[in-house]
């Protein structure tokens, strides 16, 4: 099955691909992992991209088109992706058309006030790619999974979410429009806890 989540900063798509991922057997691919690994090992990429992403930026879409393309091709997508933050514009979404069928496209549809305070206490292990809020971490710096030491994302400041909201409402929102009208859009509602949230999002599958 190939799916695609959309949904605005901090709906909730990185922790539902992780889980979607387990149960499913299929890669989550997250251009935002994909970049932030670039930026960690300081590739001639990461360079490229640093200001745009801790700027809240979109990475061009050529750049952007050509790694999914690429990871794609992957022996591990040949059953089926989770593509987690991508597509983010009309023309990413366009381009994935020319060249993957995608059965469902899931909105994580939540609230502003719910994005920015899941934001604000968001954790990230730059080592296993985990996501956790501090609300349900024991320790705040310890990874509960790997163990590496979790940071706070730098684009997460108040500033800088502030601008992906208006860029996700400028080039992303649009694609719900899109994906609706090819039929295979789910709007799924993101408020609420993470068990009750994917319990919306399987049964959803299941229809
Ligand atoms: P990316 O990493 O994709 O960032 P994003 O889309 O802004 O999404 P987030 O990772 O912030 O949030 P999320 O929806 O995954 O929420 P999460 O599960 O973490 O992209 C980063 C940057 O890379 C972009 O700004 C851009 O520069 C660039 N980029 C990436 N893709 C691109 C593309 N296609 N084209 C161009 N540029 C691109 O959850 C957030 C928090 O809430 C966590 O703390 C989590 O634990 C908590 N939480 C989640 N669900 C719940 C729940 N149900 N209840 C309570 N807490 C919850």
């Amino acid at each position: 099955m190939n799916i695609i989540l959309l949904g605005a900063p901090g709906s909730g798509k990185g922790t539902m691909a992780q889980k979607l991922t387990s149960e499913l057997k299929i890669p989550q691919i997250s251009t935002g992992d994909i970049f932030r690994k670039n930026l960690k090992e300081e590739t001639p990429l990461g360079l490229q991209i640093k200001d745009i992403v801790s700027g809240g930026g979109l990475v061009p879409d050529e750049i952007t088109i050509q790694i999914v393309k690429n990871r794609l091709a992957e022996a591990d997508c040949a059953n089926g992706y989770i593509l987690d933050g991508f597509p983010r514009s009309i023309v990413q979404a366009e381009a994935l058309d020319a060249f993957q069928d995608i059965d469902c496209a899931i909105n994580l549809d939540v609230d502003k006030e719910t994005v920015v305070k899941r934001l604000s206490g968001r954790r990230f292990c730059p080592d296993c790619n985990g996501t956790f809020h501090i609300s349900s971490l024991a320790n705040a710096t310890v990874c509960p999974v790997c163990g590496g030491k979790l940071v706070i994302r730098p684009d997460d400041s108040e500033a800088t979410v502030r601008e992906r909201l208006r860029v996700y409402e400028q080039n992303t929102l649009p694609l719900i429009d899109y994906y609706a009208k090819r039929g295979n859009l789910v709007t799924i509602d993101g408020d609420g806890t993470v068990d009750e949230v994917y319990a919306r999002i399987i049964k959803a599958l299941h229809r």
